[in-house]
C-alpha cells in the first residue's frame, strides 16, 4: 500500500510502523531525515501508548519542534518500509517537487557496514561488535588479556578496556611478551584532519593512547593525514594542511609527553626514509588487493589507490630514522577505532614480505551520536555531538535536548518500570567518561529501577562533560604555535629501547 502525503494512517499501518521502529531509530535507519518529518506530518493525533516503539519515535521527533524542518534531505528519493506485508512508501517532499517522480527503492541493510568511510548499523542496537571480531578475524579483549595486562604493568587496565570500549585486538600478547622481556615498543595513531571542530568521539583513541604512553613509557608517532582528506573530500590542499596544524593543538591538549611524541603532517613529512618505505609497500601491494580490501574501482582517483601505503608505513620504525636510528625492528602498537582495521590488515599482510614486524592493534567501538544513532558522530551536524569548542551552556542544552533517552514517558511509568540503560545515550556517555566504577554501578541500578530520573542522569553527565571540556579548552589555550612546532619537528625522542 502506498501512503501519499495526505492519507491518514490506519491502525493496521500504525502497527506495522510500530514493528519497524522496534529495530530502527528513524525512517532511514539511524539518522533523522526529511522522511521522518514527512511521516510525522501524516499523524493527526499522537499514536497510542500501547504502540510503544512508534509512540517513542513520535515523541522523539516531536521534541525537535520546528527544527525537524532542518533534518537533512533523503539521500535516496524514497524509502520503502515493508512490514507485515504492508509497504509504506515515503517520498521526500523536496525531491518529489523537484523531480516529480519516484526513485530507486532502498531496502534495509541486512548487515552492518564498517569501513574507513562508512559506519552504518543494520539494527538500532548498534553495530554487532562480536560479529565484527568474527568477520575481521581479530581477537576479543578478554579477561585473560586484562589479567595479564594488569600483572605485567602493575596497573589496573584503563576503564575503556575494562568496559569493552576498546574491545578487540591483534597480537596484544606479543607486545606484552616484549614488555615482559624488558624491551620497548612504540605507539602509533592518527587523525584525518577534515574539520576544525573535533568532537568527543575523536578524543577516544587519543585518551587511550596517552594512557598507554604513560603506563609503558614509550615513544609515540601521530600521523595527520592531510593528504587523505584532500584526496577524499572536496577541500583545498592548503586547507587540509592547515587543519592538520589546528587539530594538532587539540591532540596536544590531551597531554602527550613532548619528549616522547612526534606529530606529523603527511604532506610536510613525505620524502626520505618515510617515502622509501611508502615505495616498498607500493611495490608489494597490487591494485587487486586494495580493490578487495577498500572497494576501489577504475574510477577512483589514483591518489586514493596508493594512499593505504602512506597510512601503513608509520608502523615501521625505519620510517623515522631521526627517532629510532638504525633500529628497524621495533614493534608497533596501534590504538584506533575498528573502522581503521582494513588499512592495518593490508599492512600486516605486506610487512613480513618487506622484512618488517607486523603491527599489533587495539580496536575501539564507536562513540555514539547524541540521537542514539549507533553510527559515528558527524562533524557536519553540530547537534549530533559535543564539540571540544562547545560552551558549558551548549553542552547542557545539547544533552538535555538531543541525548536519546531510555527513560519512560511519564513519571509514574518511569518510577514503575525504570529506564533502559542499553539505549540511553547519556548513560552510554557516562560509561566513557565517569571513571568511578562504584558510582557508575549505582547510577545503573538507580536508573534501571526507576529511582533515578532521566533529568538527574543527564545532570550528572552534564557536570562531567562541562568540566572535561572546560579543562580541555584551558589546556588548548596554552598550546602556542611554537609548542605545535616543537611536537611537529623531526627530532630524536627521549627514550631507551631496553630498560636498564
Ligand atoms: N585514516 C584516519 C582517519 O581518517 C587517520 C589515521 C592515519 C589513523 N593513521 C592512523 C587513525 C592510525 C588511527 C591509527 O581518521
Amino acid at each position: 500500500m502506498v501512503v501519499s502525503s495526505r492519507m491518514p494512517i490506519s491502525r493496521e499501518e500504525e502497527e506495522a510502523l510500530n514493528d519497524y521502529f522496534l529495530d530502527n531509530s528513524y525512517v532511514e535507519g539511524f539518522v533523522t531525515s526529511q522522511a521522518d518529518a514527512t511521516l510525522f506530518d501524516l499523524f493527526i493525533v499522537t499514536p497510542s501508548q500501547d504502540l510503544y516503539n512508534l509512540h517513542r519515535w513520535y515523541k522523539h521527533i516531536a521534541s525537535f519542534g520546528s527544527d525537524r524542518l532542518k533534518f537533512p534531505s533523503l539521500k535516496r528519493n524514497c524509502v520503502t518500509l515493508s512490514v507485515n506485508g504492508i509497504k509504506l512508501k515515503m517520498v521526500n517532499k523536496n525531491e518529489e517537487e523537484i523531480n516529480g517522480q519516484e526513485g530507486v527503492e532502498q531496502q534495509q541493510l541486512s548487515e552492518d557496514i564498517v569501513d574507513p568511510w562508512n559506519v552504518q548499523a543494520s539494527s538500532n542496537k548498534g553495530i554487532d561488535y562480536d560479529k565484527l571480531i568474527d568477520r575481521f578475524g581479530s581477537s576479543r579483549i578478554d579477561d585473560a588479556l586484562l589479567e595479564r595486562f594488569e600483572k605485567i604493568t602493575n596497573q589496573k587496565p584503563h576503564h575503556f578496556m575494562r568496559r569493552g570500549i576498546f574491545f578487540s585486538h591483534r597480537e596484544m600478547h606479543k607486545i606484552l611478551n616484549f614488555v615482559e622481556a624488558g624491551k620497548k615498543f612504540f605507539l602509533y595513531t592518527g587523525r584525518g584532519p577534515s574539520s576544525e571542530s573535533m568532537h568527543l568521539g575523536h578524543l577516544i583513541p587519543f585518551i587511550m593512547t596517552k594512557w598507554l604512553q604513560d603506563v609503558f613509557d614509550v615513544p609515540l608517532v601521530i600521523q595527520l593525514t592531510d593528504d587523505e582528506k584532500y584526496l577524499w573530500k572536496d577541500l583545498k590542499l592548503e586547507h587540509c594542511n592547515k587543519l592538520a596544524y589546528e587539530n594538532a593543538k587539540d591532540i596536544i591538549s590531551v597531554g602527550f609527553d613532548i619528549n616522547k611524541t612526534f606529530i606529523f603532517s603527511d604532506v610536510d613529512l613525505m620524502g626520505g626514509a618515510f617515502y622509501k618505505n611508502v615505495l616498498k609497500v607500493q611495490k608489494h601491494v597490487t591494485f587487486n588487493q586494495v580493490r578487495g580490501i577498500f572497494g576501489f574501482d577504475e574510477s577512483s582517483n589514483i591518489g586514493k589507490i596508493m594512499f593505504p601505503a602512506i597510512q601503513a608505513v608509520p608502523c615501521f620504525s625505519s620510517s623515522f630514522p631521526f627517532i629510532f636510528g638504525e633500529k628497524k625492528d621495533i614493534p608497533c602498537l596501534i590504538p584506533c577505532a575498528i573502522d581503521q582495521d582494513p588499512y592495518f590488515r593490508m599492512t600486516r599482510d605486506v610487512a613480513p614480505r618487506l622484512g618488517f614486524q607486523k603491527p599489533a592493534l587495539l580496536h575501539s567501538t564507536f562513540f555514539p551520536a547524541l540521537q542514539g544513532a549507533m553510527s559515528k558522530m558527524s562533524s557536519s551536524d553540530e547537534n549530533s555531538s559535543i564539540f571540544l569548542t562547545d560552551t558549558a551552556n551548549q553542552i547542557k542544552k545539547k544533552i538535555n535536548k538531543y541525548a536519546f533517552s531510555g527513560g519512560k514517558d511519564t513519571l509514574e511509568e518511569h518510577r514503575e518500570k525504570g529506564g533502559d540503560c542499553e539505549v540511553d545515550v547519556s548513560y552510554m556517555y557516562l560509561r566513557f567518561f565517569l571513571e568511578d566504577e562504584i558510582r557508575l554501578e549505582e547510577i545503573h541500578q538507580q536508573y534501571s529501577s526507576g529511582a533515578m530520573l532521566t533529568g538527574e542522569l543527564k545532570n550528572e553527565l552534564i557536570q562531567i562533560l562541562q568540566k572535561m571540556i572546560f579543562d580541555h579548552q584551558a589546556r588548548r589555550k596554552a598550546v602556542t604555535d611554537d609548542i605545535v612546532k616543537q611536537y611537529m619537528t623531526p627530532r630524536p625522542l627521549n627514550f631507551s629501547i631496553r630498560k636498564q
